[in-house]
């Protein structure tokens, strides 16, 4: 019988396995717990012979993922923030030298960390219904988890700034612009388009795939390599400041406050 896991769905319809992100309550954000079972599946994905595609996505009609579990974030120390930055980078790292095409099927709010996981893909389909950015300046705080490289990689460092520092947020149609997602389809058809592109990767030999695929991300990895330490660096000195707390418990409690105004008026 195939492991049960809290945060994370994994269907494998050989070929193809199906990692669904499943805490849609709560926009599929993503926790500790979320982050070592996604570690565990791909661990898994990666031994099974009888998988030779894999697809991410998340549960429910909202969200990819809204990035990092924000109410995880205040009691962040700047070493805690350290290893919570590599934590993040290395499980996304495991997505991008997995030895299999990775491809995100995003099915609504990519955000923060969301999008990086996404970014660490080899493919990447959206709904229309998608919307893509960085929040993270609104915390006080940057991507930690890979996307300060990966999206200065995939969209240009000019791009990469309007999405980080002044933190637009864009619609699918025009992350396809940018080249920030490959195709855009109708809500409805994501799954099946996902399907039809890893079926298409399943034809060709899991060998030459898997040389490709190495061959092309060594394009990037030494200066991969020293950015992602970099940014754990800086990520986590902005948690050595008072006022990065502060905007974060503010975030959190205007957030409490707006929850509460709903359900009194309701
Ligand atoms: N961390 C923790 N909880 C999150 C979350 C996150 N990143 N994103 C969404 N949620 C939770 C909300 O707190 C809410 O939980 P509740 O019902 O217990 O209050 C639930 O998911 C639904 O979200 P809600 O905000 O009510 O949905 P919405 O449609 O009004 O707004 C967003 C959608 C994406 C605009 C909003 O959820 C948001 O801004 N999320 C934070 C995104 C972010 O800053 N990510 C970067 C983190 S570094």
């Amino acid at each position: 019988m195939s492991k049960h896991y809290a945060t994370i769905k994994l269907r494998k319809e050989k070929p193809t396995a199906w990692i669904t992100l499943d805490r849609p309550d709560k926009l599929n954000a993503i926790n500790a717990t979320m982050l070592q079972e996604l570690s565990e599946v791909l661990d898994n994905t990666e031994k099974d012979n009888n998988i030779r595609c894999v697809i991410i996505t998340g549960e429910g009609e909202k969200a990819f993922s809204t990035g990092a579990d924000i109410t995880q974030l205040h009691k962040l120390t700047q070493e805690t923030a350290a290893e919570f930055s590599r934590k993040g980078q290395q499980v996304f790292s495991q997505v991008e030298a997995l030895s299999k095409p990775v491809l995100a099927a995003i099915n609504g709010y990519a955000l923060g960390g969301g999008l990086e996981l996404a970014l660490a893909c080899d493919f990447r389909i959206a709904s229309d219904h998608a919307k893509l950015g960085f929040p993270e300046m609104k915390l006080g705080i940057i991507p930690g988890w890979g996307g300060t490289q990966r999206l200065a990689w995939t969209v240009g460092v000019a791009e990469a700034k309007r999405l980080i520092m002044v933190g637009d947020r864009v619609k699918a149609e025009e992350a396809l612009k940018m080249g920030l997602v490959d195709k855009v389809v109708p809500h409805e058809e994501l799954k099946a388009e996902a399907e039809a592109l890893a079926q298409r990767l399943c034809e060709y030999q899991p060998e030459a795939l898997k040389h490709a695929k190495r061959a092309i991300n060594a394009v990037t990895q030494s200066l991969l390599k020293s950015g992602l330490k970099n940014e754990t660096d800086l990520f986590a000195l902005l948690f050595s400041k008072r006022e990065t707390k502060e905007k974060i418990e503010s975030f959190l409690s205007q957030r409490e406050t707006k929850k509460r105004d709903t359900v009194e008026s309701g």
